[in-house]
């Protein structure tokens, strides 16, 4: 068993995208499945597994070092819908719309998306009458996009999975993956399966949270057993060509906290856009994917715990009621690796059915309707989803002017 109070350890691992040597630089301890919310009177027999985080020596890849099994994490109840955020609803019909007016021109294109989730994104494809697939093995979500009329396939994405789609529907234009890329280890079997369903001149897109971004903001929640990589250009680069591929196109997003939207594209098939030569330099520059840069993370993420629980320890002692807002995957990273239990905040409100009057993971402290918080509003609420931030503190502008206060804890800790 690992000393989960120990930021920085040396445990060295296997890269697996290029099987170089990866150095651990942080250990977050003992987690469990971050999307795994308990009944009440059943939490015996939570999975937990080590979450730790190293870098790649040879190809620069961020990645964890213990991989948790994908059926344990992506099934039948896997609890998150995309479409409980109206900002992302926005985020993903404007991306449809852009590929419906610059990708998808040919007479009769076909568009792919690797974790449709309730089918976000894919919606608008299919209301605009476009040949689309969705490859999406929770089922429970898979549903919810095959009831909305788009076309869905309840399955792992892989190399095999991409063989049988493009002997059914030939080759695609654009494969598209948003927030689902970084969930998959198994790297090797994903860009072969792009290599075999993607047209000559089709391109693979994906946008995952940025470790740039991790970084400056030390939002270090962003790392739980389904974030298994944190792309850099220079890292997404590096795969790209040991698979025949090649990062022709990058563009920052703010959604989610801070990410990239990588473009692939066969090598030699496009031009690759000067953004991509700009965000490496910028990347080299801030020696990103450097040991001493992802040292000094760690040692921000270990002053983030001590402020954050001192913080909750001196409210709760002063009377003060607390509780927190989104039952993110992310919170159970920070719940988990800072001791934070139903002792420090007494719920999480959130709006996803499948997720109230459960438990958070791990640590325990009740899940109830988001409704509910403006019933008996707490004194202080801790921000998890503070990636939605924007949109949530316009939807409960009534807390603040009620008294109430947000704690962040990103990229400080910190209460407005
Ligand atoms: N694209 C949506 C979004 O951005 O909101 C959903 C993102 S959700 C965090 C990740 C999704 O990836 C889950 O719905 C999960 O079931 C799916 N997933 C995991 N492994 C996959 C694979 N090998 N192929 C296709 N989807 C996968
Ligand atoms: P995410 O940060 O992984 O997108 O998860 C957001 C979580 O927060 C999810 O469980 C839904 C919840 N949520 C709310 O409770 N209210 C909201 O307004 C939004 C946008 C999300
Ligand atoms: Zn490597």
């Amino acid at each position: 068993m690992s000393d989960p109070t120990r930021a920085t350890a040396t445990t060295a691992a296997t890269c697996r995208i290029c099987e170089g040597e990866v150095t651990e630089f942080l250990d977050l301890g003992r987690q469990p499945l971050s999307d795994a919310f308990p009944e009440p009177a059943r939490t015996e027999g939570e999975f937990f597994y080590r979450l730790a985080v190293g870098v790649c020596a040879d190809c620069s890849m961020v990645q964890l070092t213990e991989e948790v099994p994908r059926e344990k994490m992506f099934h039948e109840d896997y609890p998150y819908h995309s479409s409980g955020s109206s900002v992302m609803r926005e985020h993903f019909s404007a991306t449809a719309r852009g590929f419906i007016e610059k990708e998808l021109t040919s007479a009769d294109p076909f568009v792919v998306e690797i974790g449709c989730n309730d089918g976000i994104m894919l919606r608008t494809v299919s209301e605009a009458g476009v040949r689309h697939l969705g490859v999406e093995p929770s089922g429970g979500v898979a549903k919810v996009a095959a009831e909305a009329g788009i076309r869905v396939r309840n399955d792992f994405f892989e190399e095999r999975t991409a063989a049988e789609i493009r002997a059914e529907d030939g080759p695609a234009d654009v494969i598209y993956a948003a927030n689902t890329l970084c969930h998959i280890p198994y790297m090797d079997s994903i860009l072969r399966g792009i290599g075999t369903l993607l047209g000559p001149d089709g391109v693979f897109v994906f946008e995952d949270p940025y470790l740039g971004d991790i970084v400056e903001k030390t939002s270090f929640d962003q790392i739980y057993d389904e974030h298994f990589y944190f792309f850099t250009a220079r890292s997404v680069a590096a795969m790209a060509a040991r698979f025949g591929l090649e990062l022709v196109d990058v563009r920052r997003l703010t959604v989610h906290g801070g990410e990239v939207r990588y473009t692939l594209a066969l090598a030699g098939a496009r031009t690759p856009s000067p953004a991509v030569a700009e965000l490496v330099a910028e990347e080299t520059e801030r020696g990103l994917g450097a040991l001493p840069t992802l040292k000094a993370f760690a040692a921000n993420v270990e002053n983030i715990r001590t402020e954050l629980v001192a913080l909750l320890g001196r409210l709760r002692a002063e009377g003060h009621s607390v509780a927190a807002y989104g039952a993110t995957a992310k919170s159970a990273t920070v719940t988990n690796f800072c001791g934070i239990g139903p002792e420090l905040v007494g719920h999480v409100y959130d709006t996803t059915p499948a997720k109230q009057n459960r438990l958070s993971p791990g640590a325990h402290i009740p899940v109830v309707s988001a409704e509910e918080f403006s019933r008996d509003y707490p004194d202080y609420a801790l921000l998890f989803a503070w990636n939605h931030a924007e949109e949530i503190m316009r939807k409960e502008r009534e807390f603040q002017e009620n008294g109430g206060k947000w704690i962040f804890y990103v990229p400080t800790v910190h209460v407005v």
